[in-house]
Formats: C-alpha cells, structure tokens, sequence
C-alpha cells in the first residue's frame, strides 16, 4: 500500500502552525518519533516517500508527508494549466529565480514548475511564517480573494496567495513560491518524494 492518501484537497494540515504554537509542537514530536518502529523513524529523519497518484484525478489533490511536512500533489486540469501564463505579470517569482537551488530544483525551473505539467509537486508551508496554505481551485469572487480569482492556494494566516504552480503573487507577505521538492517518476502512477537520483 502507498504512503498517500488522496484526500480531495480538503484536509487542513495542522502540524504546522503560526507563532508560539510551532514551539509547542516541537518540543511534543520528541518522545512520538522516539517510539517510531525503525522505517517510520528513517521516514520522519528524510528519507524519501513513495506516492502512489493512481487514484488522483483531474482537479484533485493529495498529501503524503515527508520529513514531518506536508507534500501535495495536485493533478491540474489543462484549464487551471492555462491560467498559469495569463497570470506572470500579477506574480512575484513568476520564472523561480528566487533561490532556486531550495525551492525550484532544475526539472521545475519551467512554467508549469514541474516535471510532468499536468502533476504539481510541492510542499505545503507557506514562505512568510510556515503556515500550511488551504486550497482554493474554484475561480471567481470569493472571502480573501481578489473577484478575478483563477484558482490557487490561500494562506490564511496574512492572507498571502499562490497560483496553481505554488507561485507567490506580488505584494503579499510571503517572499517567496512554494517549495518543489526534489522528487522523480518511478512509475508513471508511482512518485517518490525526496529523491531525485541526482547528486
Ligand atoms: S504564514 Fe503569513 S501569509 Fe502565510
């Protein structure tokens, strides 16, 4: 069985949380990963996880978690694939120049950002405080979001936006896009997150 489990996009990851509550969280994990059999403990130290995407369909995300983090994996439709360039001049990083050797590995450095465009791979803490964003895939006029909408991920902590590439609009508190994380294809349905075979 896979380590994913697609969950529709509507399960708020909470272990990550803003301001004190983060230092709470720390200092909990301690003894739970202490009590890890031994390939759950290798997993909350790094080591790479397998996603298996053959059940996501056009529009859904999952979550798989690595490294303590949230992981989603978003199979976009070509709809939300043709908002992605109508959108550059409104986004703060549109082309991932910013660090990219820690948020935009070379395979991602493309509009899409991403290896196959219609599969997103990113990590779901947002750049400012490390909140985890919500998803917000419907377009138009909603609470917090701007009437010409076309899709994306909120953060609800200061409000800040991505698109569907994980890519920061201008103007907001996050500096940066979200993280893409190393990753690669072992299959066409199977992913594994954390590790790219490069050096
Ligand atoms: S943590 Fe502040 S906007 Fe996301």
């Amino acid at each position: 069985m896979s380590d994913a489990a697609v969950d529709k996009g509507r399960r708020n990851w909470i272990a990550i949380t803003c301001g004190a509550g983060a230092v709470g969280g720390v200092a909990v994990a301690v003894p739970f990963v202490s009590s890890l059999a031994p390939s759950e403990r290798a997993k909350a130290a790094g080591a790479p996880v397998q996603a298996d995407i053959s059940a996501l369909k056009p529009g859904e995300m999952m979550t798989v978690e690595w490294r303590g983090k949230p992981v989603w994996i978003v199979r976009r439709t070509e709809a939300q694939l043709a908002t992605l360039k109508q959108l550059e001049g409104q986004l703060a990083d549109p082309f991932s120049k910013r660090n990219p050797g820690e948020l935009t590995p070379a395979y991602a450095r493309n509009v899409p950002r991403s290896i196959k465009p219609e599969v997103f791979v990113c990590v779901g803490i947002c750049s400012h405080l490390g909140c985890s964003p919500t998803e917000k895939f419907t377009p138009g006029p909603q609470p917090s979001l701007p009437n010409d909408w076309e899709g994306g991920f909120l953060c609800p902590c200061h409000g800040s936006t991505f698109d569907m590439a994980g890519r920061v609009f201008k103007n907001k508190p996050a500096p940066d896009n979200l993280e893409v994380p190393r990753h690669q294809y072992l299959s066409d349905t199977l992913l594994l997150i954390g590790d790219d075979g490069k050096a």
